[in-house]
């Protein structure tokens, strides 16, 4: 029998300006899911997608949640029951775009440019997540245009909530557990090794997101009337957020590091063997000294180590010239990446309780629990990681290196508790790739070598 996947191929290269057309399309949908002044055009997108399945020959709709719609299509593949059944998931909702000033082309209009892998697209959104979708879905065009249909039954679920913390998923998945039912998720939002070495990745750290807001006196005052005699709600919350970490850079509150295990013997050598030349990685954003928890190495402070992470920090004046005020509030963003074993909910109570104590009489903390997601690993041993292995082997001519994420895509865990998935993490991005800043690119050699890693996947999922 001849390999189907070579038809399959011969019509991705056939088709690659059409795949491109449609990445664009998709890429013109500003899916701003955090911000309701785009629910629109966010309901837009998650219908484009939904007509771009239907036309594949899915069964697809968008469903309603109290947030941003879901996308869920299916396609029954070869018929049949004994074939195997892969839910994709992605997202298609987008980061602000904002600081708009910073972009070389609006972000909302991709733009195909020259660089030094050759051409790339600069939108938002070009990678995370809609170039990566576009990988899988072109995939499927290819199964669908080469041979009449897709080797086995897939499901596609998209969310339009990713980059806001996922707040509908859990309770969609419940809901539609029945629906979803498969036999592993294939995701795509993860990052290659380097533009010609395709990656798997095995772990993502968690994510513990706070608000803290400090109120002090009961009015903004003066401050030559008030100042030195009374508590500043600014000078006291820098100092209680100095005090979140030790000089080292270790985070200093009481039992952050109890549950975490250090990095096996045997990961933590193959992780030293990736040769990943840290000074190179910084100089990229313009740094040149690493820094961070003593004893570990860049790779392992990324992968495999807790963080605690100001994101923002506001209150009194802050517009032109000088104003002498006491603010009487002030507020801070407060979030740590975590890693396996530490639970969300104990080290945001440690976290309370550490500043609580800290905090001096008359100042009025309020805390709230933005997101609170453990970290998550994928078996790089299972069968379905194996195959991947061996469509990215077939695609790249060299083998998958199986890496860590310090990234977190809250899906990946609900999916395991909710629907009892693992996932396949093989994604496409780039760290140059400017995910979430101004002028986020996609290589379309990643976009196109993606796409022949899903087809590629296909087959060798179908063939055990
Ligand atoms: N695709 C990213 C996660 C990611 C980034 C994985 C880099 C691997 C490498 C995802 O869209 C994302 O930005 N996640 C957020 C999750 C948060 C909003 C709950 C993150 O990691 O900050
Ligand atoms: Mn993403
Ligand atoms: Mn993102």
């Amino acid at each position: 029998m001849t390999d189907p996947l070579a038809a399959v191929n011969a019509w991705i290269e056939a088709n690659r300006d059409a795949s491109l057309e449609r990445w664009m399309a998709f890429l013109r949908f500003p899916s701003i899911g955090t911000d309701p002044a785009y629910a629109q055009e966010t309901r837009a997108c998650a219908e484009w997608v939904v007509a771009q399945l239907q036309e594949m020959g899915f069964t697809a709709r968008t469903i309603d949640t109290p947030g941003q719609p879901m996308v869920v299509g299916h396609h029954p593949g070869p018929g049949g029951d004994d074939v195997p059944h892969l839910l994709y998931y992605g997202h298609y909702d987008v980061q602000p775009a904002d600081p708009l000033a910073l972009w070389t082309s609006p972000p909302f209009e991709p733009t195909l440019v020259q660089g030094p892998h050759g051409e790339r697209v600069v939108a938002r959104g070009a990678v995370d997540d809609k170039g990566q979708v576009t990988t899988f879905m072109e995939a499927f065009r290819a199964w669908i245009g080469a041979t009449g249909s897709l080797p086995c039954k897939v499901t596609v679920f998209l969310e339009g909530e990713e980059e806001s913390g996922s707040p509908s998923l859990d309770a969609f998945l419940e809901a539609h557990s029945e629906e979803l039912r498969a036999d592993v998720c294939i995701v795509s939002d993860t990052g290659m090794w380097d533009i010609d070495t395709p990656a798997l990745t095995t772990r993502l750290r968690g994510l513990v997101y706070l608000q803290l807001d400090l109120e002090g006196p009961s009015r903004d005052l003066h401050s030559g009337m008030y100042g030195g005699a009374v508590l500043n709600p600014l000078n006291t919350l820098t100092r209680l957020c100095a005090a979140l970490h030790h000089d080292q850079g270790q985070v200093a509150v009481p039992g952050f590091y109890d549950a975490v295990k250090p990095v096996d013997a045997k990961t933590r050598e193959a992780w030293r063997k990736l040769d990943f030349d840290a000074h190179e990685w910084l100089s990229d954003i313009g740094l040149h000294h690493e820094r961070g928890e003593p004893g570990f190495t860049t790779l392992e402070r990324t992968w495999a180590r807790p963080t605690l992470d100001i994101n923002g920090i506001w209150g009194g004046y802050t517009g032109e010239g000088a104003k002498t005020v006491i603010a009487s509030k002030a507020s801070a963003k407060i979030s740590c990446r975590l890693v396996a074993d530490q639970d969300p909910h104990a080290i945001i109570d440690a976290i309370k309780a550490y500043v609580e104590e800290l905090a001096p009489a008359d100042a009025k903390l309020g805390w709230t629990v933005l997101g609170a997601e453990p970290a998550m690993a994928v078996p790089s041993d299972a069968p379905h990681t194996q195959a991947a292995a061996r469509a990215l082997r077939r695609v790249f001519g060299k083998e998958a290196l199986l890496i860590g994420s310090g990234g977190s895509i809250p899906a990946v865990g609900m999916i395991k508790r909710r629907l009892g998935l693992d996932s396949v993490l093989m994604g496409f991005g780039l760290d140059d790739d400017c995910v979430h800043s101004p002028n986020e690119k996609f290589e379309r050699r990643c976009l196109e070598n993606g796409i022949k890693s899903h087809a590629a996947l296909l087959a060798e999922i179908v063939r055990g």
